[in-house]
């Protein structure tokens, strides 16, 4: 079953379109050290299509250049080699993926959207940490769950296949029954898939590596998988599109050192991220669907208690984007004099990790307070506090997290 599966991917593989043949000439150009602008230029008129997309997207409010830039090779002067390549790349790329139908359980639109929202998250994390060119992690956003798109398209029975396993065992990481089901995950597809069409080397590496929290990469490629693995958890967060799993990755503070970044700088992504996803999206011709953008300002005081500083990131700032102020206490228990300081309305206990004292929630909420738990995969001890808890399995997805405070709110409201 597995060999049958496996035979039929590699077979895809080898039926992939090429990529135009415009594209494969400027990778070659593009890596050429005598080449100049004009060249470049050259190449890229060749192919109308992806000129007049790159001419629009450089004209858009997404640069906001106050003089129309008219031609490539101008462009190459202004952006740099590696920004126009990495573009012209990404859009021919993202069409050859994209598809013509809707072969598989994929919903194409919502993952577009959601390498959109990966793809301009991406570039804010790229120019808040110093990267350049911010077009390649703008790219390797948009493009690092190709290995779904790939499968939906050309092994849709296997995705399949994947869907039902993660239905049956709610919680388990979707790149596990990946390697299970299929002996090789979307992250290592995808960069086979690009090192087929000789994409950037930092574009392959990202794609590889988005999953992996736990590396000790340095220097620029070190930078583009931290950048790419934040860009894809901030998509999750802003709860914009699904590449069919929306489970939130933890976010290691070793990540975010690696590009200077602290908390205030994810927010802030969180934040200027609608506008840069809209621009792209017109640009790349993504149908984006309706973006909730006025958040809801609660007045709920949440208390986020939890063990892991990387557990507690993800969710803290998912209920910030959600519209809520929340405390955060790290603890292995909760003690009465932390409830009693202050008064929450709402608990939020991520004892996903295991090593929280759910005992301790025992006798700490009374009737007026209300609270969600976050048990770790695999509990037997899912009954914490009955009447007044809402749970939830990890890892959770942002929907089900502002779900279940919402269900909680509407039990003490009424
Ligand atoms: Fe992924
Ligand atoms: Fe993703």
């Amino acid at each position: 079953m597995l060999a049958e599966k496996l035979r039929e991917i590699i077979h895809s593989l080898e039926m992939l379109p090429a990529l135009p043949a415009v594209v494969q000439r400027l990778l070659e150009v593009a890596q050429d050290k005598r080449s100049t602008a004009e060249d470049m230029g050259e190449v890229i008129s060749k192919d109308e299509g992806i000129t007049s997309r790159l001419l629009k997207l450089v004209n858009s409010s997404f640069y906001g250049f106050s003089r129309q830039v008219s031609t490539i090779s101008r462009a190459v002067v202004i952006l740099g080699f590696d920004a126009v390549q990495n573009l012209a790349v990404g859009i021919s790329a993202s069409d050859l993926l994209a598809g013509k139908d809707d072969a598989g359980p994929l919903d194409r639109d919502r993952f577009w959207q959601h390498g959109i929202a990966a793809a301009a998250a991406g570039r804010l994390l790229a120019q808040q940490s110093g990267y350049s060119p911010a077009e390649e992690a703008f790219i390797a956003g948009l493009l690092h769950d190709a290995g779904r798109a790939f499968l939906n398209q050309y092994a849709p029975r296997a995705i399949e296949m994947l869907f039902e396993k993660a239905k049956e065992q709610p919680g388990r990481d979707m790149v596990d029954i990946e390697q299970d089901v299929l002996g090789i995950d979307h992250c290592i597809l995808g960069a086979n898939i690009f090192k087929h069409w000789k994409l950037p080397e930092q574009v392959i590496w990202a794609t590889r590596r988005h999953h992996s929290a736990d590396t000790d990469s340095t220097g620029r490629s070190g930078q583009i998988e931290a950048i790419t693995y934040l860009a894809n958890a901030l998509a999750k967060i802003r709860r914009i599109g699904s590449s069919g799993d929306d489970a939130l990755p933890p976010l290691p503070k070793q990540l975010m050192n690696r590009l200077g970044l602290d908390d205030g700088h994810l927010l802030r992504v969180l934040m200027e991220m609608d506008q840069e996803v809209e621009k792209a999206g017109a640009l790349l011709q993504i149908e984006m669907g309706k973006i909730e953008k006025d958040v809801p300002e609660h007045s709920e005081r949440l208390l986020l208690v939890g063990t892991t500083p990387a557990g507690i990131r993800p969710l803290k700032l998912t209920l910030e984007a959600g519209g809520y102020h929340p405390a955060v206490v790290r603890s292995q228990a909760l003690d009465a004099d932390t409830v009693e300081k202050e008064q929450p309305d709402i608990l939020v206990v991520d004892a996903s990790d295991g090593t929280f004292d759910l005992d301790s929630l025992n006798g700490q909420i009374p009737g007026e307070r209300h609270s969600v738990v976050i048990l770790p995969r695999d509990s037997e001890r899912g009954n914490v506090s009955p009447g007044d808890t809402g749970q939830l399995v990890a890892p959770v997805s942002a929907e089900q997290l502002l779900g279940a405070i919402d269900t909680q709110r509407v039990t003490s409201n009424g």
